[in-house]
């Protein structure tokens, strides 16, 4: 079968976002995958090890350099995956805004640098190449979002639970966030590190929602991939004396299934955050895999 789904995966050098391009690879003989990088060797080493578990994907696979924090790198993707196509026609089928980070010695910005004003930056330089009508975009967010929420103030939580919310408001509290702790004492700076990875995902649930609104013709939806064994988790477990599994992480390849849901399924609506189990969830409150689809607006 030709190539009919191109897809661009963020962070996908390891960890969810390589898992993905393999699982893509694997089961949809039709599509092509832009695996992104920030770094060329790393993407390189994660292309020659894809084809040597699945020789078929050789010609289904393509380096693209993106740092999702810096503007000219993500428009220089763009350019990169429109050369791919002779037509010249918007033919990107899917993104996946799979780059993220939970910690950073730069502080808390950064956090929300990737994490939130990634996945916008991704989608305001990508939109022109992305098909017209049915184009994707599935936003990897987290439980920590619906976490947060359910903790939080009042005031941030109806924001970022309001579908008409705007990119400005979900701006304007990342700038109120990295404030209060520009001006905190040490002991609340460290509340506000632990808590600035829910923070960011709770946004970028909400950008979900902003863009699906923006962008009507287009179905893009944000999901949480479940716990995963990862360079990200895998600390978690050494700080609290037990191993991955024990703490409940799966692997990688249980990661990928509410992400290949909402590209590939039909019906799955626009706007709305799904848990790893591919039904939706609230987004203020957690909801286990296993117990019933939210249902609410
Ligand atoms: N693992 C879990 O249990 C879990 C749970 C909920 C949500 N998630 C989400 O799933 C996604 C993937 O996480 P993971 O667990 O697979 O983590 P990971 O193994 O640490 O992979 C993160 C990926 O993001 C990339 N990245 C970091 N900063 C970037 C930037 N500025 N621009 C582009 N790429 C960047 C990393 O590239 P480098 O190698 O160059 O650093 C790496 O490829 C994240 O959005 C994470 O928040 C994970």
């Amino acid at each position: 079968m030709g190539v009919t789904k191109k897809i661009l995966v963020t962070g996908a050098n390891k960890g969810i976002g390589l898992a993905v391009c393999e699982a893509l690879l694997e089961s949809y003989s039709e599509t092509f995958v832009f695996l992104g990088c920030r770094d060329r060797n790393l993407g390189n080493r994660a292309i020659e090890a894809i084809i040597q578990r699945n020789p078929r994907a050789e010609h289904h696979i393509a380096l693209v350099e993106i740092d999702v924090t810096n503007e000219s790198s993500v428009q220089m993707a763009a350019d990169e995956i429109n050369k791919h196509d002779a037509s010249g026609e918007p033919n990107l089928y899917g993104i996946v805004n799979n780059a993220g980070i939970a910690r950073s010695d730069k502080g808390p910005q950064d956090i929300i640098e990737v994490n939130t004003k990634g996945p916008k930056r991704v989608i305001d330089c990508l939109f022109s190449i992305l098909q017209p009508k049915n184009g994707r975009v599935v936003n990897v967010t987290s439980a920590s979002g619906p976490n947060f929420l359910s903790r939080c103030d009042k005031f941030i939580c109806k924001i970022l639970t309001n579908e008409n919310v705007s990119w400005d408001e979900i701006n304007k509290l990342c700038s109120d966030f990295l404030e209060k702790y520009d001006n905190a004492t040490t002991s609340v700076k460290a509340q506000l590190v632990d808590e600035v990875y829910g923070f960011s995902k709770a946004c970028t649930n909400a950008l979900t929602m902003n863009q699906a609104k923006l962008y009507p013709n287009l179905i893009i939806n944000a999901c949480t991939p479940g716990f995963i064994e990862t360079d990200m988790t895998r600390p978690m477990a050494l700080r609290n004396g037990r191993t991955p599994a024990e703490m409940g992480m799966k692997q990688t390849h249980d990661g990928v299934h509410s992400i290949l849901f909402l590209l590939m399924e039909h019906r799955v609506g626009s706007g709305f955050y799904f848990g790893s189990d591919c039904l939706r969830s609230p987004l203020d409150c957690y909801r286990a895999p296993g117990e019933p689809e939210y249902t609410g607006p």
